[in-house]
């Protein structure tokens, strides 16, 4: 098929190249010429695994172009809406301007019986709006939404073998749906499932899934909490609990909480928006799994500070990780950096490091310094912090690093390591909700 996807952000980039590596005929669209430029040059200005190599195969194979021109959209029949909402600082809601514009961008130009596929995440009732625009202006054309599940870090996974694949119709509208079967066709044939549904279930899919995730991350952490005040611990707990089929395992690490780019965002954009619906009683309780979660970093930092016995000033702290999860180099409301920006403002002498976010975290926090390697965060380090578990932090050796630090006092805030190994080696461990 023809498909042109506009926005060529972090959604957009891997929905084109996936899209061109299942066979279709893919323009990507932009405003921004640097990064179109990049992504043509098969260089995505981000890190993510397996990318560069679908980008640069569907480019050196032609199926997959980039323009800054609207215009050069104009002969695809299915276009991807895949620009960014971000979070509004006065209200917590979710800024659907860029999807206005790149709608009313594509009005003028839509073909006969296009179909104008949203991916953003909106807030509910977004699609009805745009609908209702498009029956009025371009009634040869239609509308459905297809929420993104994609993970940082299995991002181009996701898109091509994703767990569902959710279509948000118009009552009775069968050829959007066939449409998008046609554009997903490798992935429905592979077995995946798919709901066909009307568009504010579908807006709703993709928030309330991420609401859940959230909450259960909040949730173990919240236990965290009372496993250290009463000596339990948290890791056997949710090992315990997550063999019930019901709760599940996944999603119940307790640490340093949550960040990035989706799910702090879109729980406060759907609480805002149940308050707009005069529903904010009803999810009021994402504002304290919200809460609980920026109290984890708090707590790190106060663990921090009595760690050091007292006062963080004049201490060197080792951070390791700066991202908001491993396998990213996204540093989108990352918990690490908060925390170490905290330690900083404390007087520590905070050093940083991470195998792909320095540059991203300087340009954030360029008052914190930054080290390439791990070897030399640690160089006579009073406090070690694991702040994001990348492999290569995993697997760290307790006694070949404890000949590198200051002190051997290292606070675990991914629950990743052995505690026993590290005590045995000399090491004064602690993890978030472990004896
Ligand atoms: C999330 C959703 O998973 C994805 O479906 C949606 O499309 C976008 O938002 P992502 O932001 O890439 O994806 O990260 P995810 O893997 O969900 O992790 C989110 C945050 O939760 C990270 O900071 C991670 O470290 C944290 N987390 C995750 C925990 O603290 N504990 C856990 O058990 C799991």
């Amino acid at each position: 098929m023809r498909i042109s996807v506009i926005g060529c952000g972090y959604l957009g980039a891997v929905h084109a190249s996936a899209m061109a590596e299942l066979g279709h005929e893919v323009v990507g669209i932009d405003v921004d010429r640097r990064k179109i430029e990049a992504l043509a040059a098969a260089h995505p200005p981000f890190y993510e695994p397996g990318l560069p190599e679908i980008l640069n195969s569907a480019t050196a194979s032609g199926r997959l172009r980039f323009s800054p021109d609207i215009a050069d959209a104009a002969d695809a029949e299915v276009h991807f809406l895949a620009v960014g909402t971000p979070q509004s600082s006065e209200t917590g809601a979710a800024d659907v301007s860029f999807v206005d514009a790149a709608f009313e961008a594509l009005l003028p130009i839509l073909a006969e019986g296009a179909l104008v596929v949203g991916k953003s995440t909106v807030p509910v009732g977004t699609a009805a709006r745009l609908a209702e625009r498009l029956a009025a202006e371009a009634p040869h054309a239609a509308l459905a939404w297809n929420p993104e599940f994609l993970r940082e870090g299995f991002a181009v996974k996701d898109t091509l073998a994703p767990d569902r694949l959710v279509y948000g119709v118009a009552d009775g509208d069968d050829r959007a749906a066939s449409m998008l079967d046609h554009v997903y066709r490798a992935a429905i044939e592979a077995g995946t499932p798919r709901i066909i549904t009307d568009y504010a279930t579908a807006e709703l899919v993709k928030v309330a899934a991420n609401a859940f995730l959230a909450t259960k991350i909040s949730f173990i952490n919240a236990m965290s909490e009372i496993a250290d005040a009463t000596g339990a611990d948290v890791t056997a707990l949710a090992d315990a609990i997550g063999h019930d089929v019901r709760i599940g395992r996944r999603f119940l690490n307790a640490g340093v909480g949550f960040g990035g780019g989706c799910l702090p965002k879109d729980i406060r954009g759907f609480t805002a928006r149940a308050e707009e619906l005069g529903l904010g009683q009803t999810l009021a309780f994402l504002t304290e799994v919200d809460a609980i979660n920026m109290r984890q970093r708090r707590r790190v930092v106060d663990l921090a500070v009595r760690d050091l016995g007292g006062s963080a000033a004049g201490k060197k702290v080792a951070m390791l990780g700066v991202t908001f999860k491993p396998d990213s180099d996204d540093v989108r409301d990352s918990p690490a950096l908060d925390i170490a920006t905290s330690l900083n403002a404390l007087g520590a002498e905070v050093v940083a490091t991470d195998p792909e976010g320095i540059e991203n975290a300087r340009s954030r926090r360029p008052e914190l310094s930054y080290v390439p390697t791990t070897r030399e965060a640690l160089q006579l380090a009073d406090l070690v912090i694991l702040a994001t578990e990348w492999g290569e932090y995993r697997t760290l050796d307790p006694e070949v690093v404890g000949r590198l630090v200051g002190e051997r006092r290292i606070i675990d805030g991914r629950n990743v390591l052995d505690p026993a190994a590290w005590r045995a080696a000399g090491w004064h461990y602690r993890g978030i909700g472990r004896p």
